[in-house]
């Protein structure tokens, strides 16, 4: 064989690199030109058939009637998975749909190659669950049989951080420790790794790699957390009922600003609990949105807008959420309101840093670079933070949704050849 296949399946972004016998890596094209394909699904009820990545999400905001799921990644781990769900007449449990999804992988990734592709290395965050061993190994447990029962008969798995160093290690000149930053959608995860344009073609590396880990923190956890404040109180979020004794229930907001929750309002019965919340209701009109909201299934509407607000807040100090109801009254969001909103979940982060270094004995001082990658590493308040503690170490930066695709076909490379 003469390529090896390694696939970086995120909660936001998936992509497919290809590296050759020589050790030239690249990324396939999986959609037109783009080397990335959003981990988006859409069941479109009309024409029976599923579409992928970009399609999905156009064939969704088009209004089509039809089922559409993104970061389901993040049931990975959970009980969700196995859980059934009715796609029109058929039911699919979620590691069903997540199949659907690497079909598609796989038939785009051999249209490319002119052959079959039975091996694969898969990327895993350093946790799929934070602080559950079982639960952690059951999330790679039923990926591996997502992979193989589309026809991925051997299938190894990488932590995502030690594929990044793999690509950032080729093009070190000389020996450094380096801090590998990868933030995505779903999960931060860092490794500290001796790299070295000698040592890169070694089949063991373990001694080169000092410590791994990671938090179930990514950008998916920021899109909630600006929603939260800055959308979803006007949909009633943190309003009483009329006797002003109670708070309305908080689930249902909850799952509108999570990704991967938002389909259960749309099961039977929500809105009409939902009727009741709002009958109690000091501001109804603010329920009436809410029900209005899931009646259209505009759901993952909001959370695109929310997202793409958070994404401007990145380069902007304040931005107006593109909420799809011209008749509400302007959600404008500021770089401070989402800097508050996320403050926690930030400094989760930058204390698994802090962690990370005490598991390997070094002070910040001993780290030469940070290797930076994942699309959540442009969230200023999380850059900052993170490279505040290494204040004398040299910045690289990635392929920011790339590097950890090209990383794992040069681990597939070294495990297969
Ligand atoms: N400029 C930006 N500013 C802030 N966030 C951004 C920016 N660009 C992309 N993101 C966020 O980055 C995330 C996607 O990053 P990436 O593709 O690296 O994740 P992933 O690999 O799919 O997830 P994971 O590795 O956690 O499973 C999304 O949450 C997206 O909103
Ligand atoms: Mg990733």
């Amino acid at each position: 064989m003469s390529d090896f296949v390694g696939i970086d399946f995120g909660t936001s972004n998936t992509t497919v690199g290809v590296s050759t016998a020589a050790g030239e890596a690249r990324l396939l094209p999986l959609e037109q030109d783009h080397q990335t394909l959003p981990s988006a699904i859409f069941f479109d009820f009309a024409s029976k058939s599923a579409f992928c990545g970009r399609a999905a999400r156009e064939h969704y905001l088009a209004g089509s009637e039809g089922r559409y799921m993104q970061s389901l990644k993040s049931i990975l781990g959970s009980s969700l998975i196995d859980e059934k769900t009715r796609i029109q007449s058929k039911s699919m449990s979620f590691a069903d749909i997540l199949g659907v999804f690497f079909a598609f992988l796989k038939r785009k990734t051999e249209a490319q190659l002119g052959r079959d592709v039975s091996q694969i290395v898969v990327g895993r965050p350093v946790h799929f669950v934070d602080g559950d061993e079982a639960a952690d190994a059951e999330a790679q447990r039923s990926l591996e049989a997502i992979a193989r029962k589309e026809g991925f008969r051997d299938v190894a798995f990488q932590y995502e951080p030690i594929a990044a160093a793999l690509d950032y290690e080729q093009r070190v000149q000389r020996e450094e420790l380096v801090l590998i930053v990868d933030i995505g959608g779903g999960t931060s995860d860092f490794s500290i790794v001796r790299v070295s344009p000698q040592r890169s073609g070694a089949a063991q590396r373990k001694d080169d790699i000092l410590a791994n880990g990671g938090v179930h923190i990514g950008g998916t956890d920021f899109d909630r957390a600006l929603s939260l404040a800055r959308v979803m109180p006007h949909l009633g979020f943190g309003s009483k009922t009329a006797d002003g004794k109670r708070n309305l229930p908080v689930h249902y907001f909850y799952d509108l600003a999570t990704w991967h929750s938002i389909n259960f309002l749309y099961r039977k019965g929500v809105t009409t609990d939902l009727r009741a919340v709002r009958y109690e209701a000091e501001r109804r009109d603010l329920v009436d949105r809410l029900i209005r909201v899931i009646e259209d299934r505009h759901g993952h509407t909001l959370a695109i807008a929310v997202e793409q607000s958070k994404i401007k807040l990145t380069s902007e100090l304040s931005t107006n959420v593109a909420v799809p109801y011209p008749d509400w009254e302007t959600i404008a969001a500021t770089r401070s309101d989402f800097d508050k909103a996320v403050g926690s979940a930030v400094q989760r982060v930058v204390e698994t840093v802090q962690g990370l270094l005490v598991d390997a004995s070094l002070k910040a001082g001993d780290i030469n670079t940070i290797f930076v990658t994942g699309g959540s590493s442009m969230v200023p308040i999380l850059r900052q933070g993170i490279l505040s503690l290494f204040p004398n170490a040299k910045i690289e930066s990635g392929n920011l949704l790339g590097s950890v695709g090209i990383g794992l076909s040069l681990d597939a490379r070294r495990k297969f050849s």
